[in-house]
């Protein structure tokens, strides 16, 4: 059964049925948004998503109630949008920024650069021909959403777990450290209102070598004038990370940028202590502009088995959501 028809069929039952877990549920979310809770401490709570969520079971209603910002899980990835050289399609990220706008949420790009989902013909392009589909591919999707994206992941995944550039990875081998720039200046010249992010995960300790190597090197790089506003921890945690996730953020928001962003959270197991863990490190960053949760729902999730979701398979909010929203308001 469709869950609006499970919700219409509950209204028109008695009393006692209308008091259904289902029903409550409905209800207590559009009454207690995550979204809201986090937009009264100037900061909002997101998810990833896409037009094949969006169009399937409760996920378009809870989004609606609960989140305030979205992430294409995987419309924007150069496998999507440029599969053959200069040919674009942009049918799935165009659903995807049209639905949030519609919505009133706001959104962050995913992604311009990264070496996985990569179609083969650019990983083999010559150093010259590289940099200059680099750049192509970012002045045509920036060009496209310009001013209906706040928030670009302009360069995903780039350092090895030493906290260096990782030079098996195709842009760093073929044009070296200057990608970085290339990709920055592009996209800051594209869109230029835009806050341009590098991202990455396992940035979730506060001395990790790899947390403290992204900050050392965006430092460098903000000193030599490229333009990165923030840095984004995707926050992919194994169950006890949330503990010490408010150091990470305090590592990340030193390197000397504008704003830092969980980016992609999901926990294995979701406890509700690490739940708050993170929020608590989100809302006591001053430099922390929000909270994106990886998928809506467990059975959704890039990491099923581990239950690392707010939401249940019915879409009912889990112990973490109800941990969260404690904690955001009180
Ligand atoms: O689009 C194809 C479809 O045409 C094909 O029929 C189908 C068959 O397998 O695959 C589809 O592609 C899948 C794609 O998701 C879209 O559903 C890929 O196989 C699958 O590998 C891909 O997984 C995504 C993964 O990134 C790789 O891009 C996950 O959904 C997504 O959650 C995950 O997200 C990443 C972030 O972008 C970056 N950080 C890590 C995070 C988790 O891996």
């Amino acid at each position: 059964m469709r869950y609006s028809a499970l919700i219409l069929g509950l209204m028109a039952a008695p009393l006692a049925v209308m008091a259904s877990p289902v029903v409550e549920v409905m209800e207590r979310q559009s009454a207690n948004s995550l979204d809201a809770a986090m937009k009264a401490k100037g900061k909002y709570w997101g998810t990833a998503t896409d037009q094949n969520r969006l169009t399937a079971g409760s996920n378009a209603k809870i989004i609606q109630a609960n989140f305030g910002q979205v992430t294409p899980e995987n419309s924007m990835k150069w496998d999507a949008t440029e599969k053959s050289s200069n040919t674009f399609s942009l049918d799935g990220g165009n659903y995807l920024v049209e639905w949030a706008i519609a919505n009133n949420k706001t959104i962050r790009g995913h992604t311009l650069c990264w070496h996985s989902q990569l179609p083969g013909w650019v990983s083999s392009l010559s150093s010259s021909a590289i940099e200059a589909a680099l750049k192509n591919h970012i002045i045509t999707l920036m060009t496209k959403w310009k001013g209906k994206i706040m928030h670009w992941d302009v360069v995903n995944e780039v350092l090895n777990e030493q906290g260096q550039l990782d030079t098996s990875k195709p842009f760093m081998s073929k044009m070296g450290e200057k990608f970085i720039k290339v990709a920055f200046e592009t996209a800051r010249a594209t869109d230029p209102d835009a806050k341009l992010y590098i991202n990455d995960y396992n940035l979730d300790q506060g001395s990790y070598a790899k947390t403290t190597g992204m900050a050392n090197l965006v430092k460098k790089w903000l000193g030599q004038g490229i333009p990165i506003d923030g840095i984004g921890s995707q926050a992919h945690l194994q169950s006890g990370q949330g503990a010490g996730f408010a150091a990470a953020l305090t590592t990340l928001a030193n390197s000397g940028v504008s704003e830092v962003a969980v980016t992609e959270l999901d926990i294995v197991g979701a406890s509700s202590t690490d739940y708050v863990n993170v929020a608590k490190a989100c809302v006591q960053q001053k430099k922390c502009v929000g909270i994106t949760s990886w998928g809506v729902r467990d059975p959704d999730s890039w990491r099923a088995s581990n239950n690392p979701l707010m939401f249940d398979a019915q879409y009912k909010p889990k112990a973490a959501y109800d941990a969260v929203y404690k904690y955001l308001t009180t």
